[in-house]
């Protein structure tokens, strides 16, 4: 259960003439929120928030963005310190726990994960289903959906334990569903988890070994994987979550609920802006437009363009993790010999847009991801599957929302109302009138 935000003063809202009264609610960063939940009741009235930008869904215990400030935190801990000590399953176990494990809590964790590790032997049939051409975010989807196809004793979870045993299901095989989809597509056949491999290390190697040939696993790389999915391992309330949320309020399964957030996510505005990013430079390099100049095509509203991995619905500075990604950027392209002239352009396009008046008015900074497309690109993992990556590093976060969706006994459906727009009421018209 989130710890219950205090509450202290009250909101008066005058509606034709008659002040009312609600509650504020008060969370542990001192944010401020006017509980309606009494509104329609006493007042008739609803609100009106398009795209929830003023809206809060729910209490939530997990994960603290102050945007104005730049700062994200786990559980209470910075994002920079997590970055800089942890590894993504220890951050992983923090999100859905609330806790940083002790060692021996972290090694049961982790041999979940590797108990946990394989897709059941019939599952793989599923892939065979799939065109050699199908997109790794749709057969993400529907394969994390079809896990509870093989443990139907994990949909309905009644208790800790079933919950542990599934949430390190969905945590471990959505790195074997992605690498195996990966294989798929390029024809080669599937390589098995391998036990002795730690979470990252052990998704390079089925992404990128072949049969009786390991992929050589180098630490700095396997680090810099480690660290984007540790980086993405829950946002708040984004787009993702709160469909996760939204899924899990109707008593809908863990899996179910991974699956529905693994789709909001694969959207261009969303997670999906990490391969839009790239896809950005490329056109910008190959039809020879400059920094300067794709900025003012952004800037003309005739061109409906917008610069991708530029701003956020919540940081109105700096994404902490935009500044961590790029510092790493350097340092992996260096490690690999790698000159990317799209990380060269993506700098030029971030010190330009920064030195702009229409991005400085707006409070629009470059965002998670900007820069994360560098990486991966880098690291060997193919355009297409660049939100598999984001959804398997968000995996942690969805899985800590859904729980906090399970295990809140006042948790109520979300079913949001509306402002109708449509016609008056009208009488049907038979076919041969109309
Ligand atoms: C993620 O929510 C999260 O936490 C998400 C995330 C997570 O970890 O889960 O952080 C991950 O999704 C990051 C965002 C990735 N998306 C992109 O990079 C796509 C490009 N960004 C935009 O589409 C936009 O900034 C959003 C979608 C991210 C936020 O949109 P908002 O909050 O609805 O902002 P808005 O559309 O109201 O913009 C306000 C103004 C508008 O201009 P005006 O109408 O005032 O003239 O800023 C402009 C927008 O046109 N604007 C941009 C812009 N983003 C906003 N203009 C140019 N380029 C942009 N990128």
């Amino acid at each position: 259960m989130p710890n219950p935000a205090s509450e202290t003063a009250k909101a008066v809202m005058t509606l034709d003439g008659a002040p009312h009264e609600f509650p504020i609610v008060v969370g542990t960063e001192h944010e401020k929120g006017i509980d309606i939940s009494a509104l329609r009741s006493s007042t008739g009235y609803i609100t009106l928030d398009d795209g929830y930008g003023n809206t809060g869904s729910c209490r939530s215990a997990i994960t603290f963005i102050d945007g104005e400030k730049g700062i994200l935190r786990y559980r209470g801990y910075p994002i920079e310190q997590i970055a800089k000590e942890s590894t993504f399953v220890e951050a992983a176990y923090l999100v859905i726990n609330g806790e940083l494990p002790t060692r021996g809590q972290l090694g049961c964790f982790s041999g979940l994960l590797t108990k946990y590790e394989m897709i059941h032997d019939q599952f793989k049939h599923h892939f065979e289903g799939f065109p050699t051409s199908a997109h790794p975010m749709a057969i993400l989807s529907a394969m994390v959906n079809a896990i509870s196809c093989y443990y139907p004793f994990l949909i309905d979870i009644d208790n800790e334990e079933e919950f542990e045993e599934a949430a390190a299901r969905l945590l471990s095989q959505v790195r074997t569903i992605a690498a195996f989809s990966y294989k798929k597509s390029i024809g080669e056949p599937s390589v098995y988890p391998d036990p002795a491999l730690k979470y990252t290390a052990n998704f390079l190697h089925m992404m990128f070994s072949i049969p009786r040939k390991d992929y050589v696993l180098d630490p700095d790389i396997v680090h810099a994987l480690d660290l984007l999915f540790l980086l993405h391992a829950d946002h708040e309330q984004n787009c993702s979550t709160s469909t996760v949320r939204m899924v899990a309020s109707s008593g809908a399964n863990l899996f179910a609920s991974a699956a529905a957030g693994i789709c909001a996510l694969w959207g261009p505005l969303h997670g999906g802006a990490n391969v839009a990013v790239i896809e950005m430079l490329t056109e910008m390099l190959q039809n020879k437009i400059g920094a300067r100049q794709y900025l003012e095509k952004v800037k003309d509203p005739r061109n409906k363009l917008k610069l991708m991995g530029f701003g956020h619905r919540v940081y109105k500075n700096f994404d902490p993790r935009c500044k961590i990604i790029k510092e790493w950027c350097d340092k992996v392209l260096a490690k690999l010999g790698i000159v990317d002239p799209e990380l060269d352009l993506a700098k030029e396009l971030e010190a330009a847009a920064l030195a702009d008046d229409y991005f400085i008015e707006r409070k629009l900074y470059p965002n998670v991801d900007f820069y994360s497309g560098i990486i991966l690109r880098a690291l060997g993992i193919p355009l297409d599957m660049f939100t598999v990556m984001f959804a398997i590093g968000r995996m942690p976060g969805w899985i800590a929302n859904w729980r906090e969706v399970w295990r809140d006994p006042n948790a109520r459906i979300y079913r949001p109302r509306q402002i109708y727009t449509g016609p008056a009421e009208r009488q049907y018209v038979p076919i041969e009138e109309r």
